[in-house]
């Protein structure tokens, strides 16, 4: 297809296709190529694939700009408890800190790349060149709403922010047989208590998100009373101050619970990422093309969170997302619409036309 492929210091796939100049500017096109545990085949992967097809059904027609679609290497933060890995690497804040967390093994970040045979001392390579035009990200919506609306396509608005935190509950390990009611404490029951406090503040607010998706105990024996307990949490909201504040009732309450059970509890904040609101001006573009591709132009908030949230802070980005069958994501039964990956295809190239034929585009985009 005439592109140049690479992998970058951060494990990132990247293939770049010219443009009509040598020195033209850069799109981004793209998504991660990592997934959740028992995932399905099309949060992250759909976004690389269909990069790949645009240059396809471009043939050997070039453009006032280049085109690089990248697989971004590590989106989820399933193995390193911190997202957006791949990503942070083109907008250079992968830093020592980062690339010092480890996984449960204890293999750090950075080990990891090195024993991938990759070096981290060239992550600096990896970041975007100033002459980046912007980042497009395709995406299943992996909710309910475009089947609700029975579309097949959607211009994503804003991604709604997000913290994750790891909480530490600590009591003491004992006997399950000798060790009276009265004389526990228990971490898996504190922690237990908490966890439908998480649910119950989740309910208590439109579109607040609450979920405690790992409970890891220790020594973890059917004949222990537990006597430590790690649980993460995932708040969201598109509203910042609604999150932090279901966050600090969350954190209020599990010190008021340990108090109560003799248990001591701490935690650590994973990752706190504030809201997106995606490039006005490119959003536009997405509507006229979604139009132009015979789809009804539509607006949709995005839940889940995507390498988008990183880039925009560099560039304008825009996603478009795609139908989720069922509102089904991070489940083997996620899947897609063959007749809505077309459409997102051709909404793509209409977007690809309409972006190689606005004068002052990159002015334009920047200033929006
Ligand atoms: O969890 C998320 O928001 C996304 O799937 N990374
Ligand atoms: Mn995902
Ligand atoms: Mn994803």
């Amino acid at each position: 297809m005439g592109v140049e492929t690479s992998i970058d210091a951060a494990g990132n796939w990247r293939a770049s296709y010219p443009g009509k100049e040598a020195a033209s500017p850069r799109l981004l096109i793209g998504s991660h190529l990592d997934t959740v545990r028992d995932a399905g085949a099309f949060d992250g992967p759909l976004g690389v694939v269909l990069g790949i097809a645009l240059i396809e059904c471009l043939g050997s027609e070039k453009l006032p700009f280049a085109i690089e679609v990248i697989g971004f290497s590590e989106e989820e933060g399933v193995r390193f408890g911190l997202p957006f890995i791949g990503s942070r690497a083109l907008v250079g804040s992968l830093d020592a800190t980062l690339l010092n967390r480890a996984d449960e093994q204890g293999m750090t970040v950075g080990s990891a790349i090195q024993s991938f045979g990759l070096d981290p001392a060239n992550l600096a390579d990896a970041k975007m060149g100033d002459d980046t035009l912007g980042y497009l990200e395709f995406h299943i919506e992996q909710g309910p709403v475009l089947e609700d609306r029975a579309l097949p396509l959607a211009a994503v608005d804003a991604i709604a922010a997000q913290t994750r935190l790891e909480l530490l509950f600590r009591g003491s390990a004992n006997h399950a047989g000798t060790t009276p009611m009265r004389l526990r404490r228990d971490a898996m029951a504190g922690a237990a208590e908490w966890i439908l406090e998480v649910e119950d503040q989740g309910r208590s607010e439109e579109e607040l998100v609450a979920t405690v998706g790992v409970v890891e105990t220790k020594p973890g024996a059917a004949n222990v009373v537990p006597g430590e307990v790690r649980c993460t949490l995932d708040v969201r909201h598109k509203d910042d101050p609604i999150r932090t504040a279901a966050v600090n009732q969350l954190l209020a309450k599990a010190g008021e619970i340990a108090r109560r059970r003799r248990l001591s509890v701490s935690h650590r904040v994973l990752l706190e990422q504030a809201s997106v609101c995606l490039n006005p001006f490119f959003l536009e573009l997405v509507e006229q093309a979604i139009g132009n591709a015979g789809c009804t132009p539509n607006q949709v908030t995005s839940g889940a969170g995507h390498d988008a949230m990183i880039l925009a802070q560099r560039v304008p980005s825009a996603m478009i997302f795609l139908r989720s069958p069922g509102g089904i994501s991070h489940s083997p039964e996620e899947t897609v619409l063959v007749e809505d990956v077309a459409h997102a295809i051709e909404a793509g190239v209409e977007l690809l036309h309409l972006l190689a034929n606005t004068p002052n585009l990159q002015r334009r985009m920047k200033s929006a």
